[in-house]
């Protein structure tokens, strides 16, 4: 048994380096279905069933437990798939909650009623599927009221980012801000809704302005799944080595994820 992390791609990457920092005794299983990415242009349905499959290969790889390091899949699939129910001793988890949860600063398992909390304006860049999904907005009106949530669909940022194309991306994510900023001129907080968009934090945090805190989700996802662990020992096993599975060309894709986190990474076939 192992801790599963899926993502489309690479992007779940940036989560799995901050929570083997935060727990280096944990064997993680990476799975990236990048045969299929990007999610984040694809319907709801096609992204439910892409993410079922992709979890059910890391429960059979021996996770009990898998993170969805992909905002994308959260938004989409993951509320369908808990409500369907997982197989018995089985879990699945997003990445949108913890983010929510430091925003509007409410413990881990705060049940009490949505309250005032001290952000009033925040953008959210997100995929164009998690921005119609509506489900940042729907997770955050249980936690929180009064706060107006303004949200940009990046198109084409994933594609720039998975092709190694650090000017296009930086290009296309100054006229994402500026867009959004034509909506909401004076954001106090931005979420960076996507596990791809913590490589391009700088660009995000330049075109936004020094004053604009930028919330990026691979820290807080170590921190809540410490506490998860702490919580729920049994979900947590000796397992087998990390492995990085993918469905796409392993050699192509080890090349791009060497480059993506600037370490040695090698995939196997899924
Ligand atoms: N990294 C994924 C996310 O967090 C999505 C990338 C994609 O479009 O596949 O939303």
């Amino acid at each position: 048994m192992a801790v599963g992390i899926f993502d489309s791609g690479l992007g779940g990457l940036t989560v799995l380096d901050a929570v083997s920092r935060r727990l280096p005794e944990v064997p993680f299983v990476y799975l990236g279905d990048n045969a299929n990415a990007p999610y984040g242009v694809r319907s709801a349905d096609e992204i439910h069933a892409l993410t079922v499959a992709g979890v059910n290969r890391l429960w059979q790889a021996g996770c009990d437990l898998v993170i969805l390091a992909c905002n994308t899949a959260s938004a989409a699939a993951l509320r369908r798939m808990q409500e369907a129910g997982v197989p018995q001793g089985k879990r699945v988890l997003g990445v949108m909650v913890p983010l929510i949860e430091a925003l509007t600063e409410r413990q881990w398992g705060d049940n009490s009623p949505p309250r005032e909390v001290a952000l009033k304006n925040v953008a959210l860049f997100a995929t164009p599927a998690t921005v119609s999904s509506r489900a940042f907005q729907r997770e955050l009106a249980f936690r929180a009221i009064g706060v107006d949530v303004e949200a940009q669909p990046c198109g084409g940022v994933v594609d720039a980012i998975e092709s190694g194309d650090e000017i296009l991306a930086e290009a296309l994510v100054q006229s994402h801000v500026e867009a959004l900023k034509r909506r909401m001129p004076f954001p106090e907080a931005a979420v960076l809704g996507c596990t791809h968009y913590p490589l391009m934090a700088a660009a995000f945090q330049s075109a936004l302005g020094a004053d604009v805190r930028v919330y990026s989700q691979a820290d807080l996802v170590a921190a809540s799944l410490e506490d998860y662990l702490r919580r729920h020992p049994g979900m947590l096993g000796t397992g087998p080595a990390p492995m990085f599975l993918t469905t796409g060309d392993p050699a192509k894709v080890s090349n791009k994820a060497t480059l993506f986190l600037r370490r040695k990474i090698t995939f196997q076939a899924a």
